[in-house]
């Protein structure tokens, strides 16, 4: 733990202990990658199906097939890029069952997933055209586990290449004259366990043979993103960019790669029992944030092995998959891992965020499991009815993030709690600034105490604040169609002017994000 931390308090009755927090709204850190706000949508339970692909003939209105209200809450976040079509179903899917006439397209069992039959009516050209009605950049994770280097190559050449060739052609045949823009390729996922259960070195070597095959076609530049480890297996890290570099002979380090992956997920409880998405007790929420902060020193780990092979810091880390994992919901298909969202999702997002803020020179994309109701989703569908969850709201508060210039936050005197012999930090805090603009976020974890955070404000003068808070009465109100805006934003008047900056009281479980307008 940080040497200014002062350990202590339980305190649940008044505002606790006050917290200074020191912004240097001058000294500008590494850009935070607008990617780290990214998506994920897998063939999995209701994310595709229901949620953003209702079909042409629904009376949910639609473009193509594809939910508008589901486009437009979406869009509202900025979304910068959108990971599909796996995950583990990424390894058993075959391109070209999803292209051409929906009535010819054969179907398949999805055999991860509840072992239901996937039609293959939305594939290719549907996910290309979501993007595009997204404002969002695709990635794409090719097939390794059960796929062929030969089908991957060809789907990028189906994808991204101009002019005259057997791919473009039946490209063109089906519809679509211009090549797309894919910068983002995925080799594999999870190739550890779903993706092949390959060993670090098998898969290593496999994913630089598809690699290679992955090519830049025309003026389409592919950031190719291995499949990396899962949580803390920094050997598998290690092993990919031992590959990636070549001691004293002159290939860049990015030559196969120019990124490498790790999932993190917070799962509290044991496999078996993930625990309750609605029914918790304050331990069981301490225990989550303090899981879900442990995502920090994870990054670290897998970036201090990079460093050793890429001290200039041109391979990116990317976390393709993180969130909550809770049991699902009773009565639901265990399969469609359908869990229901609360504020204590909000504040674990939150506090991934200040984290991924803080790691923005190596951390360049981050997509979360999953956009629409699948595990920490941002949109739970029912029929007509679409409802925002709270961590839908974090990403809205935090957009103003996305490509700004990190700012450190010192916050000097946060109370830490011990949980199972560890400390949690309950305050968690980081800043940007782009332009005459700085957007801080602050959230207080504690379950039941308030406290009062003295910001004190160097290097430029701030003449306006506006402030916003996601909060609620209880850690377990969440939203449903009876209810949508139980857990949203509301403007927030606790942040008071002071001859060094502000004073911001914020009450428990809360997450407050303040606009700073500079001179
Ligand atoms: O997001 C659900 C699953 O979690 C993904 O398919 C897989 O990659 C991970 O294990």
């Amino acid at each position: 733990m940080p040497q200014d931390t002062t350990t202590a308090s339980d305190d649940t009755t008044g505002t606790g202990t006050a917290v200074r927090a020191v912004i240097n709204l001058d000294l500008e850190g590494p850009r935070i990658s607008r990617h780290i706000y990214g998506h994920f949508a897998e063939h999995l339970g209701r994310c595709i199906y229901d949620g953003f692909y209702v079909g042409e003939d629904s009376d949910i209105p639609n473009e193509g097939g594809i939910r508008l209200d589901v486009v437009e809450a979406l869009r509202a976040l900025n979304i910068p890029n959108l990971r599909w079509p796996g995950g583990c179903f990424a390894d058993e899917y075959h391109w070209m069952d999803g292209i051409g006439p929906k009535e010819d397209r054969p179907s398949m069992v999805n055999t991860h997933w509840g072992n239901v039959e996937e039609n293959n009516h939305f594939g290719t050209h549907e996910f290309m055209a979501l993007c595009e009605l997204l404002g969002a950049d695709p990635y794409i994770s090719g097939n390794v586990g059960s796929g062929t280097v030969r089908e991957m190559s060809e789907w990028v050449e189906y994808l991204t290449r101009n002019g005259d060739s057997p791919m473009v052609r039946l490209r063109k045949q089906n519809g679509r004259e211009e090549p797309w823009k894919v910068p983002f390729w995925g080799i594999g996922n999870e190739a550890w366990g779903c993706g092949g259960n390959m060993s670090a070195q098998a898969y290593t070597d496999e994913a630089r043979r598809y690699s290679t095959y992955c090519r830049n076609h025309g003026d389409n530049t592919l950031y190719r993103i291995a499949a990396g480890a899962r949580d803390d297996d920094y050997s598998w890290t290690k092993t990919l960019m031992e590959s990636m570099n070549c001691l004293g002979c002159q290939r860049e380090p990015t030559s196969y790669f120019q990124a490498v992956s790790f999932h993190y997920y917070t799962i509290p409880g044991p496999w078996e029992d993930k625990g309750n998405a609605l029914v918790f007790t304050d331990d069981e929420y301490y225990l989550t944030m303090l899981n879900a902060q442990r995502v920090d020193e994870i990054i670290e780990g897998h970036s201090r092995v990079m460093d050793c092979y890429d001290p200039k810091k041109r391979v990116g880390l990317v976390l393709d998959e993180w969130g909550t994992w809770w049991n699902v919901e009773p009565g639901t298909n265990p399969g469609f891992l359908f869990q229901q969202n609360t504020l204590r999702d909000a504040l674990v997002a939150s506090l991934h965020f200040d984290i991924f803020h803080r790691h923005a020179e190596r951390l360049v994309m981050a997509n979360i499991a999953q956009t629409v109701n699948v595990l920490q989703a941002m949109l739970l569908t029912d029929g007509e009815s679409l409802v925002l969850t709270p961590s839908y709201h974090v990403f809205e508060m935090n957009k103003g993030h996305q490509d700004a210039a990190s700012l450190d936050v010192h916050l000097l005197g946060v109370t830490a709690r011990e949980v199972e012999g560890e400390e949690l930090r309950t305050l968690s805090a980081s800043a940007s600034v782009k332009g005459s603009t700085a957007l801080v976020s602050v959230s207080n974890l504690d379950a039941g105490s308030a406290r009062e955070v003295s910001f004190d404000l160097r290097g430029r003068s701030v003449t306006g604040v506006r402030g916003r808070i996601l909060t609620a009465d209880t850690l377990q109100d969440h939203n449903a169609p009876e209810h949508p805006e139980s857990v949203a934003p509301r403007d927030f008047d606790g942040a008071e002017t002071t001859d060094d900056g502000l004073r911001v009281a914020l009450p428990p479980h809360s997450f407050v994000t303040l606009e700073l307008t500079l001179a």
